[in-house]
């Protein structure tokens, strides 16, 4: 994941934000509607918190929206849910080039119907100089999966004769994700009250902050955020260090330095 882009903000804001948006069906179940209702209703926090992380400068938000565990549910509730997914992309089409927002998937999006992937690649190469933000779909997504896909991707260098092993670092492993390119993670939410990470960027949550809601996703606002972002405010991430090192901008690891000290973020 690249460090380059700087952000506006002053303090320690983050730069690139993912949620587990978790707690849809219980929050239908709660009030005797079919699952597919509560599904709905997420779509419009999507709607609300895609445009509230825009205002607030967010360099990257990245959601969870489909993992491939995802597709084992009863089909009647898959089908619903890539309905709603090809709404969402056709509707907030124009908001997402308006906003100057870079629509971005990661996953096997070959499985994705074409209904779907079609307006969704669309939207991805029409949006791709956009850069203000980016939005990162995760759509029939396994961390386990990106993980062997980028230890292929390294096998196949080695035996062309592009890299030598015993010269693999984490750097050549990142570029192989399909995460590359997108700011260091640093904070992770995830709403419903569970606590686990459930497959969701592995790699890239080494150094990330995790935080756990008890709101269910479709209840999940702006409000929400602000508070989820006031939390990440208040942690103190040393890397592996001693605090003494990092108040001082110590030796951390190039990347997260760059990340940590950056950090001319203001939180508004
Ligand atoms: C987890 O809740 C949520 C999902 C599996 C799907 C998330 C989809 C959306 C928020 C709507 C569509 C997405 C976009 C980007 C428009 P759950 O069903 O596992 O909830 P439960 O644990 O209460 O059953």
């Amino acid at each position: 994941m690249s460090t380059e882009a700087s952000s506006p903000h002053k303090g320690s804001f983050p730069r690139h934000v993912a949620i587990i948006m978790d707690g849809n069906g219980r929050w239908a179940e709660d009030r005797k509607l079919p699952r597919l209702e509560g599904h709905r209703v997420g779509a419009q926090s999507v709607h609300t918190i895609v445009t509230a992380s825009r205002e607030m400068n967010l360099e990257a938000l990245t959601l969870y929206a489909f993992s491939s565990q995802n597709w084992g549910r009863p089909a009647d509730e898959v089908k619903g849910l890539m309905e709603l997914l090809k709404e969402y992309i056709l509707e907030q089409r124009k908001e997402i080039m308006e906003n100057d927002i870079k629509l971005f998937a990661i996953g096997d999006l070959n499985r994705l119907p074409a209904m779907v992937r079609t307006p969704l690649e669309e939207l991805m190469e029409d949006s791709k100089n956009h850069k203000s933000m980016t939005l990162t779909l995760a759509l029939s997504y396994s961390g386990k999966d990106s993980i062997v896909n980028a230890a292929k991707a390294l096998c196949e260098k080695s035996v062309n004769g592009d890299i030598n092993v015993q010269d693999i670092s984490q750097d050549d492993f990142e570029t192989c994700l399909p995460t590359h390119g997108l700011p260091p993670l640093d904070f992770v939410i995830r709403t419903s009250g569970e606590i686990r990470i459930s497959n969701f960027l592995l790699w890239e949550s080494a150094y990330a902050e995790l935080y756990f809601s008890q709101v269910m996703w479709p209840d999940f606002r702006r409000q929400q955020l602000e508070t989820a972002l006031q939390e990440y405010q208040r942690r103190k991430r040393r890397f592996g260090l001693v605090g003494s090192q990092v108040e001082s901008g110590g030796d951390l690891a190039p990347k997260d330095k760059n990340n940590e000290l950056k950090g001319e973020n203001s939180w508004p």
